[in-house]
């Protein structure tokens, strides 16, 4: 993040009520509008945005946020893009999270529960306080999953924790100091890859990508200006939001 860039373009709209707040960041102080999320405050405020923002929906999980609010002693953490500024908020943002993850190679690894301790035993720290689930911003039940991988059920964990966007929120307030969201993944690619039966379309996308299906379609992309993309990208066909089973697009020759 840098101050030298001020960037109010997106908080034109909010802050013509003309209602300030203070908020301090990274310990100095800012009078920003309120409504404002912290992200678009940051910005109101002068700092620019190089890592730690991506989506700015709340599905990317890039914007971890730790803030504390006058008078109340929690530390309290959110995204950025979705959590609103309060007055006296005292918020410093977390460009990258330093937790652990355990390096592995999926090929040579097999389904036994097992594999996942071995990399991850701090598992088995956990004490059951619940505090990730209350702190994750896609309502996920995160000590579920964490207690169904340590029964070894990894399809209950991998349906539990499909919707994690890996901001490591949860992590933050573990107890038992392990990454939740880390370990989960491992868990859903062990459960993709040793456990469900295989996707033989998946297959035949793969097989597709290795043969250079796809290969012109990607260099056409790449050669065009950003004037073209930007006239192609609304143009194109677009898969019906409840479209049919057997639907296919009118021009199948990628398929
Ligand atoms: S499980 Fe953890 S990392 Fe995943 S979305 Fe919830 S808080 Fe974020
Ligand atoms: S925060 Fe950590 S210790 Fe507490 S329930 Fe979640 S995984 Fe277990
Ligand atoms: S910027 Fe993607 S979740 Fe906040």
């Amino acid at each position: 993040m840098s101050t030298t860039d001020i960037t109010k373009g997106e908080s034109k709209e909010t802050t013509s009520s003309k209602e300030l707040v203070s908020i301090f960041v990274m310990g100095k102080k800012y009078e920003v509008p309120k409504n404002l999320t912290i992200m678009k405050a940051m910005e109101y405020a002068g700092y620019k945005y190089i890592r730690g923002c991506g989506c700015r929906g709340g599905i990317c999980g890039a914007c971890g946020t730790v803030y504390r609010k006058p008078g109340d002693y929690h530390i309290y953490v959110g995204l950025a893009c979705q959590t609103v500024v309060e007055d006296g908020m005292y918020l410093t943002q977390l460009p990258f999270f330093p937790a652990n993850r355990a390096t592995y190679n999926l090929e040579a690894i097999g389904s036994d529960p097992e594999e996942v301790y071995k990399k991850y035993p701090e598992l088995f720290r956990c004490v059951a306080c619940n505090a990730c689930t209350k702190v994750c911003p896609m309502d996920i039940s995160v000590m579920d999953y964490i207690s169904a991988i340590k029964q070894g059920d990894f399809e209950k964990a991998t349906e539990l924790s499909f919707d994690c966007i890996q901001c490591g929120l949860c992590t933050v307030r573990c107890m038992g100091e392990m990454s939740q969201y880390h370990i989960a993944q491992m868990v859903r690619r062990v459960t993709g890859s040793k456990i469900k039966p295989k996707a033989s379309h998946l297959k035949t996308m793969v097989d597709n990508i290795k043969t250079g299906r796809y290969t012109k379609a990607i260099t056409d992309l790449k050669s065009m200006s950003e004037a073209q993309l930007r006239k192609v990208y609304p143009e194109r066909e677009m898969e019906p939001t409840e479209a049919p089973e057997d639907w296919k697009p009118a021009d199948t020759t990628y398929l």
